[in-house]
């Protein structure tokens, strides 16, 4: 358990000292097996998935997996008999690499994706618990059910219910609905460092998120926010920059009112944030040292289905006719993160997550 603590993470617990002995036992166990962070054998041997809360309560099992004779060679002509191995028998392949039934179901993703305090036990983040309760979760309304996989792993981000047909296999049986594994998520900024294909997927499926209305009587100005397309609370991670632009502009061109304008790079305070704020057990947020949250001190984000309305005073006496601007702005990491990594690491010359614009709306007012 890391908790009261204040130090660099290679002071926590004795996994560093020791090595990682518990991953290479686990190793021993099998073949070494040259895989960086969640790969493919690693997800396609979890055989049982738990309810208990997240953390990785799931069992992978590496030792029973059948394996093919010359797999490991590195002789070219061995690893064409290997792979001919595979086409005889594929579906049995097949059954040893995904359980049917888990590799349908949202828990599989819980496991991983649902994280909490091994101390106070407070959830982290529960993708799975909002995706419980929303409008998603309706297994008796199949046109309006979709899972995990049905969002994250389709090939059409900007709109879950087209399913695209294609092939995992060469040769293999075409699949009305072919899954991607590109998980595309919030993270533009990091799947941009790998291509700038991924990155525009991470930020289709971004845009897809929030629908934009606003509505006008008098002097009061409101902004209606809904949350149409996300599966869970909106933004779905942590860190998430998520917030409300309003600039009105009269006659002669100037700003008559603003709310949420970057200055700088920065989010004024004022700006409405859809935001989860982490508390420690002196209800102090707890920022970056998130193993010492204990409660959540504050929940502005957007639940699934869930419509927000942010209302505003614009000042009472204006020149029409009036234009504003709204607009849901999005940030993978604050500015003020940004600057802590670059200080850490001036060497390496890290660009500022761009600002990418979810929805606009823009209206013009004669009175
Ligand atoms: C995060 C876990 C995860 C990782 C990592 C992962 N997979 Fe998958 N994969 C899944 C799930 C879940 C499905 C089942 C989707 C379905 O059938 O609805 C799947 C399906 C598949 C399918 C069948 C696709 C289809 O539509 O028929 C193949 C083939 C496959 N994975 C291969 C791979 C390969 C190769 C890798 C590594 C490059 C990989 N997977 C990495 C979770 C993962
Ligand atoms: C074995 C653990 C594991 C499993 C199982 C797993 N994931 Fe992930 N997933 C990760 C890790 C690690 C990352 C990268 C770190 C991060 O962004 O949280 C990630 C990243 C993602 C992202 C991108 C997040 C972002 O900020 O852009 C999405 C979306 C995602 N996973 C969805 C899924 C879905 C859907 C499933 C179920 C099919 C699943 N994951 C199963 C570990 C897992
Ligand atoms: C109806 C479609 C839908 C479903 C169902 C859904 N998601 Fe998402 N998910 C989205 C969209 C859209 C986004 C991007 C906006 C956001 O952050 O909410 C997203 C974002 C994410 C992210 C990245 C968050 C970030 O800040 O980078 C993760 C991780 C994720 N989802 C995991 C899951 C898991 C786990 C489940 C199942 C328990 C799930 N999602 C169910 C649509 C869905």
């Amino acid at each position: 358990m890391i908790n009261k603590d204040n130090g660099a993470l290679t002071q926590f617990g004795n996994m560093w000292e020791k090595k990682a002995a518990s991953l290479n036992v686990a190793y021993a166990h099998g073949k070494p097996v040259s895989e960086r962070g969640t790969g493919c054998v690693f997800c396609h041997r979890i055989t049982k998935a738990e309810d208990a809360g997240g953390n990785t309560d799931l069992t992978v099992n590496i030792k029973d997996r059948e394996s093919y004779l010359f797999e490991d060679s590195g002789n070219r002509f061995l690893n064409w008999l290997s792979e001919k191995q595979i086409n005889a028998s594929s579906l049995q392949h097949k059954k040893s690499y995904s359980n049917p039934e888990l590799y349908q179901s949202s828990l599989y993703c819980a496991t991983c994706h649902n994280e909490f305090t091994s101390g106070p036990g407070a959830n982290i983040n529960d993708n799975f618990g909002e995706w419980l309760a929303s409008p998603f979760n309706a297994p008796d309304k199949p046109e309006q059910h979709k899972t995990c996989i049905d969002c994250h792993m389709t090939q059409d981000v900007k709109d879950f219910n087209h399913k695209v047909a294609g092939q995992s296999t060469q040769d293999g049986p075409v699949k009305k609905n072919m899954r991607s594994h590109h998980f595309a998520g919030g993270n533009y900024y990091f799947t941009g460092m790998r291509s700038a294909e991924h990155k525009k997927i991470s930020i289709d499926i971004l845009k897809t998120a929030l629908s934009l209305d606003v509505e006008k009587s008098g002097s009061d100005f409101t902004a209606k926010i809904t949350n149409v397309n996300s599966g869970h609370d909106m933004p779905g991670g942590a860190r998430r920059q998520v917030w409300l632009e309003v600039v009105a502009t009269d006659a002669s061109g100037q700003s008559i009112f603003e709310s949420g304008v970057m200055n700088d790079g920065y989010i004024p305070k004022s700006a409405r944030k859809f935001i989860k704020v982490s508390v420690d057990e002196n209800d102090k947020p707890v920022g970056l040292r998130f193993w010492r949250y204990v409660k959540i001190g504050k929940d502005t984000r957007i639940k699934s289905g869930e419509t927000r309305l942010e209302k505003f005073k614009l000042p009472a006496e204006i020149k029409y006719p009036v234009t504003i601007s709204t607009r849901v702005l999005y940030q993978v990491f604050a500015k003020g993160l940004t600057e802590k990594v670059r200080a850490a690491f001036p060497e390496e010359k890290i660009p500022e997550p761009e600002v990418i614009e979810l929805v606009k709306v823009v209206k013009k007012y004669s009175q």
